[in-house]
């Protein structure tokens, strides 16, 4: 991670020397949207201390607030009220530059959709988040095949993303969300379009290579079997933790 440079780079790189005891500290965390000139409380005050490495696994039903809270601790969006300590940033306090920059350099995506560029290989999808952090071509796509072989598509890497198939494609997205390394990986229904069998490839291919990489995973899912193996299971029931 040392080596890669981005604008704000050498402060964020000088708070991560620091090696903050938790990953996410988060203390009443709240979130209204209001629509139609009507407030809808979605998260009711959130409280949580995660460590660094910790898998964790959020559940509860549709509606309850999981893609909310995620939205959150990624830096995508602002909780209404509410104390979050990322990675031993105090986001409150964070410019937007440097939560952009944060974000891009430090924290993961996976999402239900793969989102992958439909014009390039998997191996040019795979490199391009090395590449815009300023990596040369050569080193980008040697760390990228390096992923794409850990996540078994070694033989599908000059393949373009509609050649091959869905679980291969969220494959692909997961060493694209982890082939910076960061510190933190943020999942949100990851096998929501798959059937059981890929969808349990992926959740042990994101516990395989978070391990590996000492990586902070937070997976949101409606399906128990994905939050197996987690090394704790946070449940959201109407915009709080229970
Ligand atoms: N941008 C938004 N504006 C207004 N309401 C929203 C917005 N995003 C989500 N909601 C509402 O917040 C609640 C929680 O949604 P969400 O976080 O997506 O739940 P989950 O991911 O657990 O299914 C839902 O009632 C949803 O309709
Ligand atoms: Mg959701």
């Amino acid at each position: 991670m040392d080596e890669i440079k981005t604008r704000a780079g050498g402060k964020i790189l000088e708070a991560k020397k620091t090696s903050p005891e938790y990953a996410l500290f988060g203390e009443k965390i709240q979130k209204v949207y209001s629509q139609g000139g009507k407030n809808l409380d979605v998260l009711k005050g959130i409280d949580f201390k995660i460590k660094m490495g910790e898998i964790i696994a959020i559940v509860g039903p549709s509606g309850a607030g999981k893609s909310t809270l995620l939205h959150i601790l990624g830096l995508m969006d602002n909780p209404s009220s509410g104390e979050l300590t990322l990675l031993g940033w105090n986001v409150e306090k964070m410019k937007e530059t440097e939560k952009d920059n944060l974000r891009n350099k430090y924290i993961g995506f996976l999402f239900q959709f793969h989102y992958l560029l439909p014009d390039f290989t998997l191996l040019e999808n795979v490199s391009l988040p090395l590449r815009i952090q300023g990596f040369k071509e050569k080193h980008a796509k040697d760390l990228a095949a390096e992923l794409l072989v850990a996540v078994g598509l070694k033989e599908r890497m000059t393949h373009f993303t509609s050649q091959v198939s869905g679980g291969e494609q969220q494959r692909a997205a997961l060493a694209r969300a982890m082939v910076s390394k960061p510190s933190l990986l943020i999942c949100d229904e990851p096998t929501g379009n798959l059937d059981l069998e890929r969808g349990e490839e992926i959740r042990d291919l994101i516990w395989r290579i978070a391990r590996a990489q000492g990586s902070t995973v937070l997976v949101a899912t409606h399906n128990p079997e994905i939050a197996k193996n987690a090394d704790r299971i946070l449940k959201i029931v109407d915009g709080k933790i229970v």
